[in-house]
């Protein structure tokens, strides 16, 4: 059986560490001992020799890494794919190599120019000839898989690598006799792995520890039962032997300064054709259009990061710049991903940024039905912030009620198409649902230069970075664009938290929505308990908001007043029975602002007016929210994120919150138009008053 098989090697009398094109290299240039070298090539050649036949390729001169002949090119029968090295210090080698195979008979087929592909270092067989392991991720172009499974008419499973310091494939995979597999997990990503375990069953998996790993354990020649390699641990051998291998270890140090061992220094040239085996590739390939400022507003670079950072591929078919400031420009990309969920993964977020498939290849709406009251299909389409729109029957309809986190309901009768988004719990059997994410598209609102050149985040009295000046030119923005509001008969809506009052906030809240700034007011039980203690009592959570000092037996102070509300029915009540005459609540009940509380799990009492049915409270947030133009959350984290929920892109948020934390997270939704500041609450709200006190300063006089 050994005589048949037969491997190609190239002798060292050129090799060096002459660059560095992997991390092995680092630090190793002409640090590898020439004679050294000879002796473990010659070592390895002579291991192989007693159990094959080996060819020899006459090394190069100019071209050092000619002795790692694994990426000479991938063989299968007398066809060979050639490598296309991704470096440049390699690629002289082609020629060579090429060279070679014709001279001995093969069939050879070369890829495109720029589609790399590094040959048998990045392509491995399965020993029993399922199937083709393709490796991609540093050297070799997921793209090059499917020319390689048409021309060697075999099915390929991609797997991604993901350390640089195994960029081949067989660095970390080494598929051995039986249906073994040696290999090391954690050199490939978490898509790879589900794959190398829905192939290969646990009892055939040999998983390599790091030590072994770097050591170049899995870069092993297995012929039958013997496999090859660099020194390793003693339990790995244990390992290996007690699944019927026996291990023949030779040194080969000199080599792994340029990152490679025993398998990289040959290429094993008898790879049997296994008969019923056929081309099948689970690679998914389909063509986007974006459209819009794609370089000015790096839509383009986001794009193509989300492609790549998921695992996929791209080739840009065409791009068409837009050349005036305000002109757009357009693209077509193919975008390929090694298998159907992650293309769904990376279209989700290529949707986000605008991407929609070519509209005239989907016709049918992609809508599964609800089979469950409350219960969406499999595979339904999870909505975002930004105005989206859906094919319903060879047409584009606007998506009604947007907001995060929905399913997106579909209905066509003879008065028109709709889609609305719905959450999971109004979801009815019999509804059609948009699942997948084929017909598709998110309008995305261009950024302005300066909105994109800041980082959107204003602190004030964050440590360091605090600049007065920036939080006062924000406010002044936030002023200017809340009396627009008012007086265009807009709407407001303010999230706050017991902070507010806690800060001697409740003050200029209170002005705010007396002078008719506030338009709906969403808390919980706490910002009311509170700012009614201080307005009843002069105390918020016991602390005397006068002196700033805690008030003896203070803290009881809250029930008090939870416990009056109680006994009048409700804050309205308590209002008109002159029970309370200022503060916030107060405020809201005298100019007929909506208000909702939303209960919680440590809330005292609750308030008559806390809701505490959840569901309930969501439907009235949600309710008071309708047609806001501007929402301020102040210092509820809770409350803000579920607001945040419900809101659409378009609407500008502002988040104030003391702790940066809680700013990023409310202001790092995507959304263009939120602003972050970081300052104290109280201070924030009176800064805000006075810039508004200036605004409207000039009309008072002249009225
Ligand atoms: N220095 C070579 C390179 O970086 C090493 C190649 C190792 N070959 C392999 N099949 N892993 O390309």
């Amino acid at each position: 059986m050994t005589e048949t098989i037969r491997f190609l090697m190239c002798s060292p009398d050129h090799y060096d560490v002459d660059y560095v094109i992997n991390p092995w290299m680092e630090g190793n240039i002409h640090k590898s001992s020439q004679e050294k070298a000879r002796q473990q090539w010659q070592q390895l050649y002579h291991v192989l020799k007693d159990r094959a036949l080996v060819d020899l390729v006459p090394p190069e001169k100019g071209w050092p890494d000619m002795v790692f002949t694994a990426n000479a090119g991938l063989v299968l029968e007398k066809t060979v794919v050639l490598s296309r090295f991704l470096h440049k210090e390699r690629q002289g080698e082609e020629p060579y190599f090429k060279q070679w195979f014709e001279d001995n008979g093969f069939t050879v087929h070369e890829l495109p120019k720029d589609l790399p592909f590094e040959g048998a270092g990045d392509a491995l067989l399965d020993r029993e000839g399922r199937w083709l392991w393709a490796g991609y991720g540093f050297r070799t172009e997921l793209d090059s898989h499917p020319l390689i499974a048409k021309w060697l008419d075999i099915e390929v499973l991609s797997l991604r690598l993901i350390d640089e310091r195994f960029y081949h494939l067989d660095t970390c995979f080494c598929p051995l006799s039986g249906g073994y597999l040696l290999y090391y997990p954690d050199a490939f990503d978490a898509y790879s792995n589900r794959l190398i375990e829905l192939k290969i069953p646990e009892e055939k998996r040999i998983i390599v520890e790091e030590a072994d790993a770097v050591n170049f354990a899995c870069n092993a020649v297995n012929i039958g039962q013997v496999i090859v390699m660099n020194k390793i641990s003693d339990d790995l051998q244990y390992k290996l032997a007690s699944k019927g291998f026996e291990v023949v270890q030779t040194p080969l140090t000199e080599f792994l300064k340029a990152g490679g061992a025993a398998k990289c220094l040959t290429l094993r040239t008898t790879e049997p054709l296994i008969p019923d085996h056929h081309a099948n590739v689970t690679i998914e390939s389909r063509i986007l259009q974006l459209e819009g400022h794609l370089l000015d507003a790096g839509i383009m670079n986001k794009a193509l990061d989300v492609v790549v950072g998921n695992g996929g591929s791209f080739k840009v078919l065409n791009f068409t710049l837009g050349i005036e400031r305000q002109s757009t420009s357009s693209a077509e990309v193919r975008v390929s991903a090694p298998s159907h969920e992650v293309m769904e993964e990376i279209m989700v977020q290529l949707i986000d940024l605008g991407a929609a498939a070519r509209p005239q290849e989907i016709c049918d709406v992609n809508t599964a039905v609800v089979a469950q009251d409350g219960v969406a299909p499999d595979d339904f389409y999870v909505s975002t912030i930004y105005p989206t729109e859906v094919r319903v029957n060879c047409e584009w309809v606007r998506v009604e009620n947007q907001r995060m986190d929905a399913a997106i309901v579909v209905t066509e009768s003879p008065e028109g198409k709709t889609a609305k988004c719905t959450l999971l719990r109004d979801l009815k059997a019999g509804d059609r649902v948009m699942v997948g994410v084929e017909g598709i598209r998110t309008i995305r609102q261009a950024e302005s230069r300066e909105q994109r050149n800041s980082t959107q985040e204003f602190t004030f009295m964050g440590a360091g970075v605090s600049s007065e000046r920036r939080v006062e030119l924000t406010v002044e923005q936030i002023a200017w664009e809340m009396r627009q509001i008012r007086d265009q008969g807009g709407k407001v809506v303010v999230t706050a938290g017991p902070v507010v009052i806690h800060t001697g906030g409740a003050q200029h809240l209170s002005r705010l929505i007396r002078d008719g700034y506030v338009h709906a007011l969403l808390g919980g039980n706490a910002i009311a308990v509170h700012d009614m203690e201080q307005a009843i009592m002069g105390t918020s959570l016991g602390v005397d908001m006068q002196k700033g000092i805690p008030v003896r037996g203070g803290h009881r102070h809250h029930l008090k007043i939870i416990n009056l509300i109680r006994r009048h029915g409700s804050i309205a009540k308590a209002v008109s029975a002159g029970v309370l005459t200022k503060g916030v609540m107060y405020e809201c009940v005298k100019n007929n602002v909506p208000f909702s509380l939303a209960g919680s799990i440590r809330d005292d009492g609750p308030l008559p007016d806390t809701e505490m049915d959840l569901i309930k409270s969501q439907e009235e947030y949600s309710r008071l929210i309708q047609g806001a133009d501007m929402i301020l959350m102040l210092s509820s984290m809770l409350h803000s994120i579920g607001v945040g929920n419900m809101t659409p892109a378009g609407v500008k948020m502002v988040c104030v919150d003391i702790n940066p934390a809680v700013v990023t997270k409310l202001s790092d939704r995507g959304s263009v138009e939120s602003v972050g500041i970081v300052t104290d609450v109280g201070l924030f709200l009176s800064l805000l008053t006075q810039q508004l006190d200036k605004l409207t300063r000039p009309l008072v006089e002249t009225v």
